[in-house]
């Protein structure tokens, strides 16, 4: 499955690193905006830990959650080319002005390097977006 792939992959990013389980459900967290429960088998298996103790740190860590967030998801790309057109201030912004009912990830790279700073709201992608810009997305979010 695409989400089991995913999970090898980010394991092969940690290999080698003590307690690489954090850094690698991390990971995942933040492309996904959760850990889907799937991976636990695979991250067992590839780290040699029992399926017990991966879920136990997944449970224990309240950053992960385990299923999607409700509500309107916006992830602010906090890669380097977003960040040199002014990322910081918009997930500064994103953070502080966006209430109830609205997920603020940061994730490192949408892919749309070139038209930084850029954002997926509901995994809808735009660029160029500043602060009156990403007001304006999520108030018209689809559901
Ligand atoms: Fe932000 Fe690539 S660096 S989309």
């Amino acid at each position: 499955s695409p989400v089991a792939a995913r999970a090898r992959s980010a394991v092969a990013a940690h290999r080698g690193e003590r307690g690489a389980l954090l850094p690698i459900l991390h990971d995942l967290q933040a492309e996904f905006g959760y850990v889907d429960p799937a991976v636990v088998p695979v991250l067992a298996e590839e780290l040699n830990l029992s399926r017990a103790e991966v879920h136990g740190v997944i449970s224990f860590y309240h950053d992960f959650r385990e299923s999607p967030a409700p509500g309107t998801v916006v992830r602010v790309c906090r890669a380097e080319a977003c960040q040199a057109n002014g990322a910081e201030a918009l997930m500064a912004h994103a953070e502080r002005n966006l209430g109830d009912g609205v997920t603020v990830q940061q994730v490192f790279c949408l892919g749309n390097c070139a038209l930084g700073p850029a954002v997926e709201v509901n995994g809808k992608l735009a660029g160029r977006v500043d602060a009156a810009r990403l007001d304006a997305l999520v108030a018209s979010a689809d559901p």
